[in-house]
């Protein structure tokens, strides 16, 4: 298995890298590539901790023997927000990257899964989606937009109102990746929680601002890394059961789906040895989750717009 990692020097990147070095099988090989001539360094720095992963830094022009033979691409290059900007106020820099990235992929590893953490997510990935049609290597159930953070930050802000263990808890999340367009479905963990409508109501906002939070709180000092880290990895290591061909594994991701409400969704997905193998239903809503999606559809499909006539 070969993950290869675009965008590994910088703050996601390296955190990302850490963890995919502790917890990839066994003599899997990690693959880092960054514009930065630091990339070899931090290879050779985690290649200090001693699991089998294997690892190799790759830097500016040395893409192709980064990419080569890949099986899952992630790609977390590009710029982060500074406190005031909105996400979407990074398209303008970050889309250009990712469609020389994903020319890139294209070229060298075609048949690759590709996981893009880079913001914004509602617009970038049908970026991505248009290069690959481009190319003429587009299959859209190995396109991702990783929106597993806002799934981990639903189920640790839960656990922590109703005094419960977050790693028990696993809350749905579709939409997209940015304010109103983020919607948990709390009604579907009713079973096990019994919330007020404000409470409902509270937690969906404190859920949809919770990068903002962070940014503020960082003070200049980036946006959220961490816990991105932490989610991208579940994601990478889900990717990665399904192509060994282990069953029943399902995560959300920003993908083209089923068109039910816009051309690309966060949605629970079946994955397999191929990436997505089937498009689960989203399952029960609540009139709250009726409403906040009529909401969102505007805005998502804006952005959608705005990632598709970018690559004309
Ligand atoms: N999906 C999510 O939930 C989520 C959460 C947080 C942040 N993000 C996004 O992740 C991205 C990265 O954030 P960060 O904090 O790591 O930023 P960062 O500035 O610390 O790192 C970005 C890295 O990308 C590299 N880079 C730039 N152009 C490149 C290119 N053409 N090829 C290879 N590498 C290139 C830079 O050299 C740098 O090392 C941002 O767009 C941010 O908004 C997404």
């Amino acid at each position: 298995m070969k993950v290869t990692v675009l965008g590994a020097a910088g703050a996601i990147g390296q955190s990302l890298s850490l963890l995919l070095k502790m917890n990839l099988p066994n003599n899997s090989d990690l693959s880092l590539y960054d514009v930065s001539t630091a990339t070899p360094g931090i290879a050779l720095d985690l290649s200090h901790i001693p699991t089998s992963v294997k690892i190799n830094g790759f830097h500016s022009v040395q893409i192709e023997e980064a990419l080569s033979n890949s099986n899952i691409v992630l790609i977390s290059a590009g710029f982060a927000r500074k406190p005031g900007m909105d996400r979407s106020d990074l398209f303008i820099y970050n889309a250009k990257i990712i469609q020389s990235l994903i020319e890139e992929i294209a070229t060298y590893t075609p048949n690759a899964l590709i996981g893009i953490i880079t913001n914004p997510i509602n617009s970038i990935i049908p970026v991505a989606a248009s290069v690959l049609k481009k190319a003429g290597v587009y299959n859209r159930s190995k396109l991702f937009g990783i929106t597993t953070l806002d799934i981990i930050r639903s189920n640790t802000f839960v656990a922590k109102l109703k005094q419960k263990n977050p790693e028990k808890i696993n809350t749905p999340v579709i939409g997209g990746h940015s304010g109103i367009t983020i919607l948990p479905l709390l009604s579907q963990l009713t079973q096990d929680y019994c919330f007020s409508e404000k409470e409902i109501y509270d937690l969906t906002k404190q859920i949809q601002n919770a990068g903002n939070a962070v940014l503020e709180a960082k003070a200049g000092g980036g946006s959220a890394t961490l816990a991105m880290s932490v989610a991208a990895t579940r994601f990478t290591l889900s990717l990665i059961r399904g192509l060994e061909g282990e069953k029943n594994i399902i995560e959300y991701a920003y993908v083209e789906g089923n068109e039910e409400y816009a051309r690309f969704f966060s949605q629970p997905l079946l994955l397999g040895k191929s990436g997505i193998i089937e498009y689960r239903s989203i399952g029960y809503l609540s009139n709250f989750e009726k409403n906040m999606i009529n909401n969102m559809l505007q805005t998502l499909n804006n952005d959608i717009s705005l990632g598709e006539k970018f690559i004309e």
